[in-house]
């Protein structure tokens, strides 16, 4: 698919590229906080405003022909913040699905999370399972909000599912191989993210998607997520077809 981006920079770009849309797109959603403080306002403020952000960002991977676009929202890091943005952010999914459900539906977007998430308060399971229930036979772009997740965590809980499988299944100390460890995790049947992008200038995974990103390309962008838009989404997406990806080939 043709990027507009393309016409309105009037960046060359080869024919072969135009179809080059990666599949799957992660995203590192920071600096909802600095934004808000930018301007006075209390660290909430800028969650919210992070929140219509995300509705924007789903619709332009949608249209563009995006699979799966998997959104960093909560790490299990972040239960160290105080208990009232905590509060807030648990609410957010409930706001976010009761203004723009109906919109994703209309996208024939499918919504998933991957994470811990039994440990999230029942209001908040309540929201999200809804969402799941009806978007359940959409087979547009896969929503996938990565909430109350950690990586490491997730690779000892793949361990320790393993060992107790142990005796149950065929695996061997020989015959596990990386096709059955990607299987133990989260995002077992997911393919890996082709481009990870985080917003606001800081550069590391902050416990994100350690495994599955080992052969991804990384965007960074001083921007904070809530002035993140469509059109800077699009410029990572035509920097991304720029890049050659080798994966230890020559
Ligand atoms: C990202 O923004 C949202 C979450 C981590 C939930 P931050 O809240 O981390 O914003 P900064 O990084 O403090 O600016
Ligand atoms: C990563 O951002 C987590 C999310 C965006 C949900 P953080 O703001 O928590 O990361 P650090 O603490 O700066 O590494
Ligand atoms: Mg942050």
């Amino acid at each position: 698919m043709k990027l507009p981006f393309f016409k309105k920079k009037q960046v060359k770009i080869e024919e072969s590229q135009f179809d080059n849309i990666p599949n799957h797109v992660a995203i590192i959603m920071d600096g909802n906080g600095r934004w808000a403080k930018k301007r006075g306002l209390p660290r909430i403020a800028g969650h919210k405003e992070g929140m219509d952000v995300v509705k924007e960002i789903v619709v332009a991977a949608s249209t563009l022909g995006i699979k799966i676009l998997t959104l960093y929202a909560f790490s299990t890091e972040n239960w160290k913040r105080p208990k009232s943005e905590v509060d807030f952010l648990m609410k957010l999914p409930k706001e976010f699905l009761h203004i723009y459900l109906p919109e994703m539906i209309e996208n024939n977007v499918r919504i998933e999370t991957i994470g811990e998430f039994n440990a999230l308060p029942t209001h908040t399971k309540e929201a999200i399972n809804y969402a799941k229930e009806k978007t359940k036979n959409n087979n547009g772009l896969l929503l996938n909000f990565a909430l109350n997740y950690g990586s490491r965590f997730e690779i000892v809980r793949a361990i320790k599912h393993i060992m107790s499988d142990i005796n149950t299944s065929d695996i061997t100390a020989e015959t596990l191989d990386e096709e059955t460890v990607s299987r133990y995790l989260y995002t077992d049947g997911l393919t890996d993210p082709d481009l990870l992008i985080r917003t606001s200038g800081e550069q590391r995974l902050s416990n994100f998607l350690l495994w599955q990103l080992a052969y991804s390309e990384f965007w960074f962008t001083e921007v904070l997520w809530p002035d993140f838009n469509k059109e800077i989404f699009e410029k990572a997406l035509h920097d991304y077809q720029q890049r050659k990806r080798r994966y230890g080939g020559i």
